[in-house]
């Protein structure tokens, strides 16, 4: 029997390269986007490759939405053996510069998306006993960045969830698993949503970073390196509690392991600054 997949936001990026690298891998997957007419291509290359994707509708952001697609696979495959969260947008400005509209959006897709989605699949796979749960977060969950503070403290509040979670699923066989890519070249620099407000006392450090996030976009690691990350860490029998993608979030991840935190500050502040 094929092991069954459900990928969050797999519309471009890291969930559609995902997508195909499970079905590759064998995985049976459900390539889920919220426009499923943004699905031609993977099910093109899955129709040439011969691959099990099937495409269906799931918007993280809708209970409703996230039921329906749950309800659609395990009436069709009757359980789920790895969810991956990948879902998610790019939150752009400084704290003053953000309404709270505009953090609670970000924190509706980014952490309530996968809060919802988990819980949506938790009790099939307590009930089957096993089951991986892959949550994608950032080298943003683990280092504080300015003009990114809304997108950072998404990413942080989710690596509290997948770390906590890790322990409670241990007795039911259920794996958890974090995913902390650097900067990957997809669209989310292109689709980044800009804070409401922007108050000219932080335009100089907005530019600056801003120019700085869309050249290493450009020089990113491609979105392929963090899927086949994703099937690496599914594959083995103790997975880490967490993989970093990318030479940049290694290299940032180490210097934050091997400094005290006000080195580390000023090894940012020299590279934002100098
Ligand atoms: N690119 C990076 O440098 C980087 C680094 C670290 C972590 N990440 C994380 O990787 C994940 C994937 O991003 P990406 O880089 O692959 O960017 P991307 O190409 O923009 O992909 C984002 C995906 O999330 C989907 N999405 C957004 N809101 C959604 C919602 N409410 N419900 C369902 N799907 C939704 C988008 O769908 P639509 O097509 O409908 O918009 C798209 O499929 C995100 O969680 C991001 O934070 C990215």
């Amino acid at each position: 029997m094929d092991k069954v997949a459900l990928v969050t936001g797999s519309s471009s990026g890291i969930g559609f390269e995902t997508a195909l690298a499970l079905a590759r891998h064998g995985y049976y997957t459900y390539a889920t986007m919220r426009d499923t007419k943004k699905g031609d291509k993977i099910l093109e290359i899955a129709k040439k490759e011969n691959l099990g994707i099937n495409v269906i509708e799931l918007d993280v952001n809708s209970e409703d939405s996230i039921k329906k697609a749950v309800e659609k696979m395990l009436s069709e495959k009757k359980r789920i053996d790895l969810l991956v969260n990948n879902a998610g947008y790019f939150l752009v400005g400084c704290l003053e510069d953000m309404t709270e509209k505009d953090l609670r959006d970000q924190f509706e897709t980014n952490f309530f998306g996968v809060v919802r989605t988990i819980q949506s699949i938790l009790p099939t796979m307590r009930n089957q006993k096993s089951g991986i749960i892959v949550n994608v977060s950032s080298v943003a969950g683990r280092i504080g960045f300015p003009v990114t503070p809304g997108y950072i403290s998404s990413k942080f509040a989710l690596e509290g969830l997948s770390e906590s979670m890790r322990y409670e699923l241990v007795p039911f066989g259920i794996k958890t698993i974090i995913i902390e890519p650097g900067v990957i070249k997809t669209n989310l620099f292109s689709t980044l949503k800009k804070a409401t407000r922007s108050d000219p006392a932080y335009k100089d450090i907005t530019q600056k970073v801003m120019k700085g996030l869309l050249m290493m976009s450009e020089m990113g690691t491609p979105p392929q390196e963090v899927a086949n990350t994703i099937v690496k860490a599914i594959s083995s029998d103790n997975p880490l509690p967490r993989y970093p993608v990318g030479n940049d979030a290694i290299m940032f991840l180490e210097a934050k392991k091997a400094k005290t935190d006000i080195e580390f500050e000023n090894y940012i502040k020299k590279e934002l600054f100098s």
